[in-house]
């Protein structure tokens, strides 16, 4: 028989890019493929856990044998994570906008002789804080993700931190690594032990072979847990 180390165990995935709206058919976005998040759910899936996928705009098949949510906003995606909850284990590797325009347009915005039209930009809440500091319904195992371009081990060490998660994945997406978009990704993973942060580096990788891996950390600290 196959082995299912997660059986019975309930993850959550945040997946792909937000799209903000501007007005009825303009949207901010990002470069967020989804590809890294896809390929966490599908490897949770194949550990035999319970899988709901939350994701946002992108161009890929929903895992089988996965819930998933589609969703375009950070605040839509924050609403169905909210509402998956109680889970086991949460990953957030969405790459949520950051701000929102405030004053979105009811129509489609036009071009006038007066000018552009200003943004105003407003603060979209942060998924991986709000769940990693929730009282009661936090989940035992909650982990981050960091995409920086610089600074990358510093940021994320300072990111486990602000954020309260347990664990961050950090990647370096510089324009020249073309993670963004692409198939491979050097990770390394951020954790705390005996009150110290350790830093796991791993090779290069293709999103599956890290999606893999992660999960075989997973397994090995529910393994560990339980044995407490
Ligand atoms: O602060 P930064 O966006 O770099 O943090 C990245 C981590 O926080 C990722 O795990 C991302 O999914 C999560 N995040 C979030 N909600 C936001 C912003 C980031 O869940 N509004």
């Amino acid at each position: 028989p196959v082995p299912r180390p997660l059986a019975g165990k309930r993850v959550l995935i945040t997946a792909g890019p937000t799209h903000e709206p501007i007005d009825p058919v303009r949207y901010i976005a990002n470069r967020s493929s989804g590809k890294q998040g896809f390929a966490i759910a599908a490897a949770a899936q194949a550990a035999g856990a319970e899988v709901i996928l939350v994701s946002g705009p992108v161009d890929l098949d929903d895992p089988d044998g996965v819930t998933v949510k589609h969703v375009e906003s950070a605040r839509q995606m924050l609403e169905h994570v909210q509402a998956s909850l109680p889970v086991d284990i949460a990953i957030f590797a969405a790459a949520v906008a950051d701000w929102r325009v405030a004053n979105e347009g009811e129509q489609k915005l036009k071009k006038t002789s007066a000018g552009m039209p200003p943004l105003q930009l407003v603060e979209n809440p942060d998924i991986l804080a709000t769940i990693s500091k929730l009282i009661g319904k936090r989940p035992p195992l909650v982990i981050g993700f960091a995409a920086e371009t610089e600074h990358l081990i510093d940021n994320a060490k300072s990111k486990l931190q602000r954020k309260g998660c347990d664990w961050i994945v950090a990647n370096d997406v510089s324009p020249a690594t073309g993670v963004m978009g692409g198939d491979r990704n050097t990770v390394h993973l951020i954790s705390r032990k005996n009150g110290e942060i350790a830093v796991d580096s791993w090779p290069v990788m293709t999103k599956e072979q890290v999606a893999t891996e992660l999960i075989a950390h997973v397994v090995k600290s529910v393994a560990d847990k339980s044995l407490e």
